[in-house]
């Protein structure tokens, strides 16, 4: 986290990264720890192992890499000095036969690259179906010292061994429970990290210096001055070649989008003031949040959530097809691209405030924001105004349009007293002069230095699953025959306007 401000430079460790011959390892991970190593943030010395099935060698492994798109690493000279990092280790990971091997290769590289300690960073990145054989194997290799140990073996040895677990965690709240109990049986809690990029955004952690370093906002964070918070992630993408797990009992927007990133956001959003910026006090705020979060009953799911999916449109003049006819979906599908949800907060803060919270793909606009409306001032004094008078809002632009802007009423120029909405924009590209970096290489960095305030909890992500799983039992129970509801290129179905509508809101789509 950037907390201290400048991060001291982990200790020496290899990174294995299972299911490394997958898109996250070539668009995310590795590009990640390239910036990191470019900017001197990385261990000094260190190995990176992808692992996969595919039959790749270093040379072919790191050719590909590059290969991909050789934009990211604009300069061959540097590339070809961080490349020396890179290996591959084409083994099935889920097999124990294959582990006494993958073990050596482990440890070899650890004498390669001069690193004394044991610390490995295992990175899990591919389809959840293996994740419980993996951690089973991880445990059984002997590689865990540290994860299951109570006291240091050696006084001054600060090895340590720490697991990256991707979304999805679960599919369910039964799954994601086995999912804890496995780990816990490999690694303590203090050394799993349960990835979501949503944390490393820029924005999202901007959120704790908005609410927590200034005096102006949080007396009015509550519910005597809030009215409601509106969270949305839409995208203009499809389920982008990824249809087939898409359309799965695990896919869908609710799992993909809202019951992860956008829960993730909501806590920062509701939390309490934490008592110091260090992780566990953050985390303790965040765990009230979610075990706060009102699980709502099953005749109230029509009312509070609202299933999504897209028909044939078009998105920036293109034509897109409709989700049903999408490589590996089903003609008769019944799986959201879209999913609009009013949570409660059920503690004294936030008592009668909803948090709208709302995901799509294939939708108008890709926006990422967090809206904040307030209530209506006490006693209204412009009743001759021709306008309603808007409610004032914060809006906290995660992504694109990084920044945060207040809006509210200001006098138009001029004689007479007319009233238009004004912006106070703090533009965050603006503002620093830098694009923001990209959540991965902040989390990466957290994983190697042992800071946990941007990853998940076991109790944040059971309390989450918990809190959507009615909904999802009931689209399950009552399939719907309006889908698809939307066009492609739209702001999602009618529904969703309508559900907020009947709360005299709406949505804020410009
Ligand atoms: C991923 C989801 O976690 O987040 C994808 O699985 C989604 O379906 C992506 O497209 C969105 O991330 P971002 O950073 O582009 O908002």
């Amino acid at each position: 986290m950037s907390n201290p401000a400048t991060p001291p430079r982990p200790a020496d460790c290899v990174i294995v990264i299972f299911g490394a011959s997958g898109d996250l390892t070539k668009r995310k991970l590795l590009p990640a720890l390239y910036h990191l190593w470019e900017g001197g943030m990385t261990p000094k010395n260190f190995a990176i192992l992808g692992v996969a099935r595919s039959k790749y060698d270093d040379a072919s492994f790191r050719e590909r890499m590059f290969d991909f798109d050789p934009a990211q690493y604009p300069n061959a000279e540097k590339w070809s000095a961080f490349q020396k990092h890179i290996h591959y280790e084409p083994c099935d990971s889920t097999r124990v036969e294959d582990w006494p091997g993958l073990t050596h290769r482990i440890n070899a590289l650890a004498d390669q690259h001069g690193i004394k300690s044991q610390n490995v960073l295992f990175y899990l990145s591919m389809a959840p179906q293996f994740f419980e054989p993996i951690i089973n194997n991880i445990g059984e290799s002997g590689l865990v010292v540290d994860g299951k140990r109570v006291v240091p073996v050696k006084k001054d040895d600060p090895t340590w061994q720490r697991i990256v677990v991707e979304k999805p965690f679960g599919k369910d709240p039964a799954s994601a429970h086995a999912l804890n109990q496995t780990l816990s049986k490999t690694f303590f809690e203090s050394s799993i990290y349960r990835i979501d990029h949503y944390l490393g955004k820029e924005l999202v952690q901007n959120m704790l210096v908005l609410r927590f370093a200034n005096t102006i906002f949080e007396p009015l964070w509550k519910r005597d001055y809030i009215d409601h918070v509106q969270i949305t992630a839409s995208e203009t993408v499809g389920v982008e070649g990824r249809g087939s797990y898409y359309d799965s009992p695990a896919g869908g927007a609710m799992r993909d989008m809202v019951q992860s990133h956008l829960l993730q956001v909501l806590s920062i959003v509701a939390m309490e003031p934490p008592v110091s910026m260090n992780a566990e006090d953050i985390r303790t705020e965040k765990i009230k949040v979610f075990k706060a979060l009102r699980v709502p009953r099953d005749e109230d799911v029509p009312k509070i959530a609202v299933r999504g999916q897209y028909g044939a449109g078009a998105i920036n003049g293109e034509g897109v097809t409709g989700y049903r006819d999408e490589d590996g979906v089903g003609p008769q599908s019944q799986r959201d691209t879209y999913a609009a949800m009013e949570f409660h907060v059920d503690t004294w803060r936030w008592g009668g405030v909803p948090f709208y919270l709302r995901s799509g793909k294939s939708m108008a606009a890709k926006k990422t924001e967090i809206v904040i409306y307030f209530k209506p001032t006490p006693h209204y004094l412009f009743r001759e105004q021709a306008r309603n008078q808007k409610p004032n809002q914060i809006v906290i632009g995660i992504h694109p349009n990084e920044g945060i802007r207040m809006r509210f009423e200001g006098k138009e120029p001029g004689i007479g007293m007319k009233m238009n909405e004004v912006v106070m924009d703090f533009d965050y590209v603006k503002q620093w002069q830098v694009d923001p970096p990209d959540g991965y290489a902040t989390l990466l960095l957290d994983c190697m230095r042992g800071d946990q305030t941007l990853f998940k909890h076991r109790d944040e992500i059971e309390s989450s699953w918990n809190a959507v799983q009615p909904v999802l039992d009931h689209w399950e129970q009552n399939p719907q025959d309006d889908l698809p509801n939307y066009a492609a290129g739209t702001w999602g179905p009618p529904a969703a306007d309508l559900m907020m509508q009947r709360e005299g809101r709406y949505w804020r789509n410009d």
